[in-house]
C-alpha cells in the first residue's frame, strides 16, 4: 500500500543518511575510505551517488529504526532487517559492505547494493525483491541521468554500478546500469521514452559481451539505435578509466564506438580461426543472418560487399546464400 511503501522509503533514507555518515565521518568507515580513495572516488562521487559504508555489526541500523519506531515487520519486509530462525530476532542485512543507494525513477532510495571491500561472496549482495524493489524495472541512476539523456537524445548503457560512477566522473552524465546483465522490456521501454539512442558499454569479458548482443537486440525492436563501445581485454569502463584516463575513454571509446554490425562481425569472430575453412564459413553464415534482417536494402548491399571483399566470394554467391537464410525463415 501506498503507507506501506511510503514507510519503506523512509527507513532507505535514513539507512542510506546511516551508512554515508559512517563512511565519512567516523573511525568505522575508515577502511572503507581507503578502500574507495584507492578505487578513486572522489567526495564529488560519494556524496552524488550517496555511497556509505555499513558498519560490521549485528544491529547498528536494526537499533536505529527501533529508536525511531520504524516498524520491524516492514524493515524485514523491505530488506533492511534480516531475522534470525530460530528466535525470529531481527538484525542488520548488510554488514561490513559498501553501500550503493538504488533508486527508482521518482529519486526514492528502494534498495541498496551492498560490495564487499575484499574478496568474498557474494562480491554484490543486493536488496530482496519486493513490490517497491522489481530489478527488471529499475536503472541505476536514471532518475538523475534522464535529463542528461534526453538533451544529448543519447544514454550510455553500462554493467555496474561503479562503471555508472566512474564514467560520471569522467564527464559522461548518461550513463546508467541495469541490475544484471539482461535488459528487461521494462527498462527499454523506460528508455525509449526519454531518447532513442544508447550506446551499450559493458565489460569486455565473454558475459558483457553476449549480454551486449542480447541487449542490442531487444533495444533494436523497440526502435532504438544502438552503438557498441569495445573496450580492450582486461579492463572494464572503470578499470580503464582508472588506468588510461577520462579522456581517452572519452575519445577512444565511447567516441570510437562502433555500430551494430561492426559489433556483430567482431562478435561472431571472438573464439574463430578464420583460416579454418569451416569455422570461416560459419562466421560469413552469421553475418549473412545478420544482413538478411536489416531492412534497408542499400545496407544490405553494403555488408555483402564487404564481406565479398573480405574473403573473395563473389557477391551472386553470397546473395544465393542469403535467399537460402530467407528460404528457412519462412
Ligand atoms: P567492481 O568489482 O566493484 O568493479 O564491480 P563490477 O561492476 O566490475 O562488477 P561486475 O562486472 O562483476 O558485475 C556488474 C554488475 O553485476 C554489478 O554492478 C552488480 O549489479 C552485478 N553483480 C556482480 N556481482 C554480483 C553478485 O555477486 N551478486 C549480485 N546479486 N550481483 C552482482
Ligand atoms: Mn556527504
Ligand atoms: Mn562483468
Ligand atoms: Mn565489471
Ligand atoms: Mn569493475
Amino acid at each position: 500500500s501506498e503507507k506501506a511503501s511510503r514507510i519503506w522509503y523512509d527507513g532507505h533514507s535514513l539507512a542510506a543518511k546511516l551508512y554515508h555518515h559512517v563512511l565519512t565521518s567516523t573511525d568505522e568507515g575508515k577502511a572503507a575510505r581507503e578502500y574507495l580513495r584507492k578505487r578513486g572516488f572522489t567526495k564529488e562521487a560519494i556524496d552524488t551517488f550517496q555511497i556509505g559504508y555499513a558498519p560490521n555489526s549485528w544491529d547498528f541500523l536494526t537499533s536505529f529504526l527501533q529508536k525511531r519506531n520504524f516498524p520491524m515487520k516492514e524493515m524485514v519486509a523491505c530488506g533492511l532487517v534480516s531475522v534470525r530462525e530460530f528466535d525470529q530476532k531481527p538484525f542488520d542485512r548488510f554488514r561490513d559492505r559498501i553501500m550503493f543507494p538504488i533508486w527508482n525513477k521518482q529519486g526514492e532510495i528502494i534498495a541498496f547494493g551492498g560490495r564487499v571491500l575484499k574478496e568474498g561472496n557474494p562480491k554484490y549482495l543486493n536488496s530482496p525483491e519486493s513490490t517497491v524493489f522489481n530489478k527488471g524495472e529499475t536503472l541505476y541512476f536514471f532518475h538523475k541521468a534522464r535529463q542528461t539523456i534526453r538533451k544529448k537524445n543519447e544514454a550510455v548503457l553500462f554493467e555496474g554500478y561503479v562503471d555508472v560512477i566512474s564514467a560520471w566522473r569522467a564527464g559522461i552524465e548518461n550513463g546508467v546500469a541495469a541490475l544484471g546483465t539482461a535488459l528487461t522490456e521494462t527498462q527499454t521501454k523506460l528508455l525509449r521514452r526519454v531518447t532513442d539512442q544508447v550506446i551499450l558499454c559493458y565489460d569486455p569479458d565473454n558475459a558483457g559481451q553476449n549480454a551486449t548482443y542480447k541487449n542490442a537486440r531487444l533495444l533494436e525492436k523497440a526502435g532504438i539505435r544502438v552503438r557498441v563501445a569495445q573496450l580492450p581485454d582486461g579492463y572494464d569502463p572503470d578499470e580503464f578509466i582508472q588506468k588510461q584516463g577520462a579522456e581517452r575513454f572519452n575519445q577512444d571509446i565511447i567516441g570510437r564506438s562502433l555500430t551494430l554490425m561492426g559489433f556483430k562481425s567482431l562478435f561472431f569472430r571472438r573464439g574463430k580461426n578464420l583460416q579454418d575453412e569451416g569455422q570461416r564459413m560459419d562466421y560469413i553464415h552469421q553475418m549473412l543472418k545478420e544482413i538478411s534482417s536489416l531492412t534497408r536494402a542499400v545496407e544490405r548491399d553494403h555488408y555483402l560487399r564487404q564481406i565479398s571483399e573480405e574473403f573473395s566470394i563473389s557477391l551472386d554467391a553470397l546473395k544465393q546464400e542469403q535467399r537460402q537464410i530467407y528460404r528457412e525463415r519462412v
